[in-house]
């Protein structure tokens, strides 16, 4: 996507490093949770500053983490320095082009699928399905909740960021393509440069639609801590959907036919 590499580029350079934070230590621990205990292979699609991947690394895991931003991958190879249980790799890459000689048990998108319109995503779960995942791995990913982003479209913040001052954020909400739309622009900054993050929301049943065809069933769907299933069959009484700005889905191989 042409605006995906300079985006998350100047975003990262604005929030520098993160460390490992609680939000990233209960994403490592979905690997033992859902996919079973026992050290995997891991693929991190999109691992931004590198948290989640050196949780998982701290878990015992040998973890590739893949992002197209540079400075992303300079913070997560300054993490990948440090003494781990197990190991940790920065990878500069873009998941549409990337190539693996070697399966993996996992593969994990967190917060980020969704930045190319339906064929675009309908590509990489088949690169996931076809060429990346073990027959008998999962992918974990999140998927943006279009109730969410439809009802909080409009808000304006201002936000202070760890390393490049006070920044005006809009959220918006396309309601034809179905899109969050996350802007940008320095407080102080005459030019008025916006920037805008673009991501394609999916409804449980849109996104049943979208695996169709991908080597990818699902196997499980929670939200906010609540299991649901993706059909709507036994929707939880506790679950209020639209307060969730993503839901996390497992999705397993096929097997073959
Ligand atoms: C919204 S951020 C989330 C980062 C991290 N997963 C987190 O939750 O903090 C999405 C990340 O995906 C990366 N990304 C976007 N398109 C990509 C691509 N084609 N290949 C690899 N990484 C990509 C961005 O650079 C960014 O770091």
């Amino acid at each position: 996507m042409d605006w995906t590499k300079e985006f998350y580029t100047r975003s990262r350079e604005r929030w520098g490093p993160s460390g490992i934070l609680p939000h990233h230590q209960d994403r490592a621990g979905q690997i033992a949770r859902l996919c079973g205990w026992g050290k995997k292979r891991v693929l991190e699609l999109g691992a931004g500053a590198g948290g989640a991947a050196a949780a998982m690394a701290d878990l015992g895991h040998d973890v590739t983490a893949m992002d197209i931003a540079p400075p992303a991958v300079a913070y997560t190879a300054e993490l990948a320095k440090e003494p781990r249980a197990g190991t940790l790799i920065a990878l500069e890459a873009d998941f549409f082009t990337a190539e693996f000689e070697d399966p993996f048990d996992v593969v994990a998108y967190w917060n980020g699928f969704g930045v190319g319109n339906d064929a675009d995503q309908r590509r990489l779960l088949k690169r996931i399905a076809t060429q990346w995942l073990a027959p008998n791995g999962s992918l974990l990913l999140d998927v943006a909740n279009p109730l969410h982003w439809a009802r909080i479209a409009g808000r304006e913040q201002v936000v202070e960021t760890d390393r490049a001052g006070r920044f005006i954020k809009r959220t918006g909400f396309d309601p034809v393509g179905c899109r969050f739309l996350d802007s940008w622009s320095a407080e102080d900054d005459p030019s008025g440069r916006i920037d805008t993050q673009s991501i394609r929301c999916y409804s449980p049943a849109d996104f049943l639609l979208l695996l169709e065809g991908t080597g990818l069933t699902a196997r499980h769907a929670e939200m906010n801590g609540i299991t649901f299933a993706l059909d709507g069959v036994d929707a939880s009484p506790r679950l209020a959907f639209e307060e969730g700005w993503e839901y996390l889905v497992q999705l397993v191989v096929d097997p073959p036919v």
